[in-house]
């Protein structure tokens, strides 16, 4: 079974393209583990469109994932070997009838996909995908709103069902994948001892998950105003540095390390005694301000490192000791870590000496996949896929039109709606 993946959660446009293997009698469930295989995954980044305004701009990136998506879906099928000539395929004889359709329901939202996609004439043969996976949320709702229209549209040009994915499940589930994973060759999944604790680091999201099983989820900790990636962002941006700051940020405390830059002020390690599984980071990026002014403005190169390494430690220590806080509150059996933050080396060096003193199995994301991908998502909507047919329950199929976006989609809130 082959399934399309997409995600326009914010500034990424992706897909993939994961086959998955079964037995005939029940396609999906593998015995000793879920068996992947990547066929292509692409993204194509806005990042240095949005650099200009500091962040992401909503109707700026609606409008480029709609220029993008056809274009990108056709590389993908041409990467994949799937595209073929219309006249030679399994031609598409509804093509012209659904466009007219789609100019009614889709064109007036998603005019620049409508365009792109009703000139598309790869779309015309049908390429031997099973399912399409769609962010549904939480994200930027404009940007959601193209991967779902795109979504539902090649659903009901292909005949084949779509999933609806919770962003930041696909970055639990994404962390399961063995590092391997890009070279095309099967992959079996890793099995983390449930319950698990997934930590969801990135530009959106700070929480702390009880996992139990696949799809239940209870949120036990989480932000109670910035994210820890938004405030590697903000101080980034405080700092000079370019968006996205916080990988720029973690270069500049690594280069203290290096030339053995002290701090130049010591930085709140904000609700670290709380008592809580709660996060708040506003009061350490208002720290960094007020210590960039007190620093006269206009900082040096060498106080900027420093302070750089001074940030990412307060954050390593606020993150670790919540996290040792919810291991010991849970019992977990294995970490799962996940979203764009978990790049960050010193946090993978802490949280792998944590995991290691806990005597618990510890899955982190690749490099290539821990920001925003759409292998993740297809990944998830696979293992939605298996998890219902093997309870026996009849494919969930999303009535074309019928799916929403959800800007603040919950983990653990129904993942239809
Ligand atoms: O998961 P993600 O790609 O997108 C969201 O769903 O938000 O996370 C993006 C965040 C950004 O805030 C970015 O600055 C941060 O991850 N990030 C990092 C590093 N690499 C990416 N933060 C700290 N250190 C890094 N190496
Ligand atoms: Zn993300």
């Amino acid at each position: 079974m082959i399934l399309l993946g997409i995600e326009t959660s914010c500034d990424e446009t992706a897909l993939s393209l994961l086959e998955i293997r079964g037995n005939s009698a029940d396609p999906l469930a593998v015995k000793g583990g879920f068996e992947c295989r990547v066929i292509v995954s692409l993204i194509h980044s806005q990042a240095e469109l949005h650099s200009a305004y500091g962040g992401v701009y909503p109707s700026l990136a609606k409008r480029e994932h709609g220029k993008n998506l056809i274009p990108l879906l056709h590389k993908l099928l041409i990467e994949a070997g799937m595209t073929i000539h219309p006249e030679k395929a399994d031609a598409i004889p509804a093509f012209d009838e659904l466009v007219e359709k789609f100019r009614t329901d889709i064109a007036p939202q998603n005019p620049e996909l409508f365009e792109t996609f009703s000139h598309a004439d790869f779309l015309r043969s049908k390429p031997p995908i099973d399912g399409i996976a769609v962010t549904q949320g939480p994200g930027l709702e404009p940007a959601l709103w193209v991967g779902i229209a795109g979504a539902q549209m090649l659903g009901e040009l292909w005949n084949v069902p779509v999933i609806p994915v919770n962003h930041m499940e696909g970055h639990i589930v994404g962390s399961l994948l063995p590092s391997d994973v890009s070279n095309g060759t099967w992959q079996v999944l890793h099995e983390a001892p449930l319950p698990a604790l997934a930590f969801l680091l990135s530009g959106g999201h700070t929480e702390l998950v009880l996992m139990r099983a696949l799809g239940e989820y209870e949120i036990i900790g989480q932000t109670k105003d910035d994210a820890v990636g938004e405030a590697f962002d903000k101080t980034a941006r405080l700092l000079g540095l370019p968006y996205p700051g916080g990988p720029h940020l973690a270069m500049l405390a690594q280069k203290a390390k290096d030339e053995g830059i002290a701090p130049p002020v010591r930085l709140p390690r904000p609700m670290i005694s709380s008592g809580d599984l709660d996060f708040s980071f506003s009061g350490l990026k208002t720290a960094v301000l007020y210590a960039v002014r007190d620093a006269g403005g206009t900082p040096d190169e060498t106080w900027r490192k420093g302070l750089a390494l001074e940030f990412e430690q307060a954050v390593t220590e606020t993150l670790d000791a919540k996290l040792r806080k919810a291991l010991d509150q849970t019992g977990a059996r294995s970490l799962v870590i996940g979203g764009g933050v978990s790049a960050n080396d010193a946090l993978r060096n802490t949280f792998t000496a944590t995991a290691a003193e806990y005597d618990i199995p510890l899955f982190m994301p690749s490099r290539h996949i821990s920001g925003d991908n759409a292998l993740m998502i297809t990944l998830a909507g696979a293992l939605i896929l298996d998890r219902d047919s093997s309870q026996g329950s009849t494919q969930k199929r999303i009535t074309p039109g019928s799916l929403r976006a959800h800007g603040t989609k919950r983990l653990g809130s129904d993942p239809i709606s």
